[in-house]
């Protein structure tokens, strides 16, 4: 968005303020009326605080804190801030999942930037969806914006155990399900797992896009690994504010940061960090809303050659405020030598390899070198074959070896609720080598793209001690889970691909090491079945669900809605 046409050395809400005329009178002299006089803002960069704070989003519950500090900064270096409330993302409250949301809030951030006297943004997330969301939104607004992460909450003790959100609810569940833990013992881990204001510290969704946001130049240096509760969060806050200041005043925009070089290092630091699946997702929706058509060929070529670095659970054995004390990514980034393009720049102004050049491992083997990585090859795997033509993926770090190559029996359920009806009753015959399948799971399908890619284990697998089996959906799952969870399958079943026409009992067959899912079953036979299928009904046919269901992309094109793809420039908003 140009800031003035007219003039680029004023700023953008000059034209708002400056006019000697009626609609100049009216802005000022609303302000007026909130106590603020001329030297509160005139001629002072507007810094605009997009805050997605809400009393049900638990992640955030220090933001009122921390916009005091963003506002401070702002205030030291001769700005006016102003707090903007744009939807808060809840992971853990908002149903049927917050992905169905992303693209509301981030249609939401992108207009609140452009409608309002606003010359640079202090964006304020950290629970999952809630950073693409608005960094999508302030790609397409393209003003001055620097991202601030929420930061993950401490880590949890329960008896002699440290406990990590997520992934240990998942693991501590499968024990109780398989009769392990009693109440009392459920009940302290209730008390305990949440320990903090916070994103959830494991490498997470959470965790994974704030050190995507800082591996693209978008927050200050080291700003993604630092906890939520401890005062150097505050001081990130504060410092935070006054770059967004400089950054109004420089006119530095994402479009000036964002280069095809800037998403390789997003996806490099996504395999390293062995990141959460949905990172794909959501940097291929950034990266298209920049105008870079990125495909998940890149994803693939990159993983080949990318070191895990991080031993962040679930994909490793520690967690986030382990990461902050050995390093934090800013250590793991120059840990990652020339596999990260240094030349980019970022919001700070200074080249990402500038940025990193004093970091220091301090635990190496929490940040691991290159020469001893968590595993050789990068955390997600792109697979293909004649059960996903436009590609799906798997996290091999998370899942069990025994399973990277395995041809076994499938297991269909049609949905969600099938599934859950249907999953202990032992005429369903699942045994340690099916392949269970959930469809009509996916962006369509769900509708929204529900995190329910790991499927239970049945109880009766879990009580002989079987935690993990194959399992394959056209959903996502969440960034704490694991297992061998092979997701995001496109197209997905309830648009016709070929997931949609797996039967029970057919023979399925998954090779890491070949990066293939194949659905054993010849051509012929799946034409016939091509016939008798047709398509689910709706879920939504109004409002904003059925907007959502008519313009979702499919998984590997980002999920972004069709119309908010890169493409012809919106015109600043006229003041008459
Ligand atoms: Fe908010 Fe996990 S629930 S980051």
């Amino acid at each position: 968005m140009a800031s003035n046409p007219s003039d680029e050395s004023k700023l953008r809400s000059g034209r708002w303020f400056d006019p000697d005329s009626l609609r100049g009178f009216g802005h000022r002299s609303r302000l007026k009326g909130m106590g603020y006089d001329d030297q509160d803002y005139r001629g002072k960069p507007v810094v605009a605080i997009l805050n997605t704070w809400s009393d049900l989003n638990t992640c955030h519950s220090h933001f009122p804190e921390r916009v005091q500090e963003v506002k401070r900064g702002i205030w030291q270096m001769g700005g006016f801030p102003v707090e903007i409330p744009v939807m808060s993302l809840g992971e853990m409250m908002m149903k049927p999942t917050t992905m169905l949301y992303r693209n509301l809030l981030a249609m939401e951030t992108e207009e609140a930037l452009r409608c309002h006297p606003i010359d640079a943004a202090v964006l304020m997330g950290g629970c999952d969806k809630t950073v693409p969301a608005m960094i999508m939104g302030a790609i397409s607004a393209d003003l001055p914006a620097i991202f601030l992460p929420a930061g993950p909450m401490l880590k949890a003790r329960w008896k002699d155990q440290t406990l990590g959100s997520g992934s240990d609810a998942w693991k501590y569940w499968d024990e109780r399900r398989a009769g392990n833990l009693c109440d009392e013992a459920w009940g302290e881990i209730e008390n305990c797992i949440a320990r903090s204001a916070g994103t959830c510290m494991t490498m997470g969704t959470a965790s994974t896009m704030a050190a995507i946001a800082e591996s693209m130049g978008l927050t200050l240096p080291g700003a993604s690994s630092v906890p939520a509760v401890i005062s150097e969060h505050s001081r990130l806050a504060v410092a935070t504010g006054r770059r967004a200041v400089q950054l109004a005043q420089e006119k530095l925009c994402p479009s000036d940061l964002l280069t095809p070089e800037s998403f390789d290092n997003a996806i490099v630091t996504s395999m390293a960090i062995g990141g959460s699946t949905n990172a794909i997702v959501h940097i291929i929706a950034m990266a298209r809303r920049a105008g870079f058509d990125l495909t998940l060929e890149r994803f693939d070529e990159l993983s080949r050659t990318t070191p895990v670095l991080a031993n962040i659970r679930p994909a490793g054995k520690f967690l986030m405020e382990d990461f902050f004390d050995a390093g934090g990514l800013t250590a793991l980034l120059k840990q990652l030598g020339e596999h990260i393009q240094g030349s980019c720049q970022t919001v700070n102004g200074s080249t990402l390899a500038e940025n990193i050049a004093r970091a220091e491992v301090i635990d190496p083997d929490i940040i691991r070198s290159t020469g001893d990585p968590i595993s050789p090859t990068g955390g997600t795997f792109v697979l293909r074959g004649n059960l996903a033509p436009s590609g799906c993926i798997i996290k091999p770090t998370a899942a069990s070896p025994r399973l990277l190559e395995h041809t076994g029996s499938a297991v269909v359920f049609d949905t969600y609720a099938e599934l859950k009806a249907k999953l202990n009753d032992p005429d369903t015959g699942i045994t340690p080598d099916s392949v269970l399948i959930l469809r009509n799971a996916g962006p369509q399908g769900g509708p929204g793209f529900p995190e329910w890619g790991m499927l239970p284990i049945p109880d009766h697998l879990l009580k002989q001690g079987i935690r993990d089996l194959v399992r394959i959906s056209d959903a996502r799952m969440s960034g704490t889970s694991y297992g061998t969870c092979v997701l995001h399958v496109a197209p997905e079943a309830a648009v016709g691909g070929p997931l949609a026409l797996v039967r029970n009992g057919d023979m399925i067959q998954l090779s890491i090491k070949e990066r293939r899912l194949d659905l054993l079953v010849d051509d012929q036979e799946l034409a016939q079945r091509r016939k008798s299928w047709s398509a689910p009904k709706p879920k939504y046919e109004r409002g904003y669900g059925a907007m959502f269901l008519k313009h979702v992309t499919q998984a590997d094109a980002g999920c972004d809605f069709d119309f908010l793809h890169h493409g012809e420039e919106t015109p600043d908003p006229e003041i008459y």
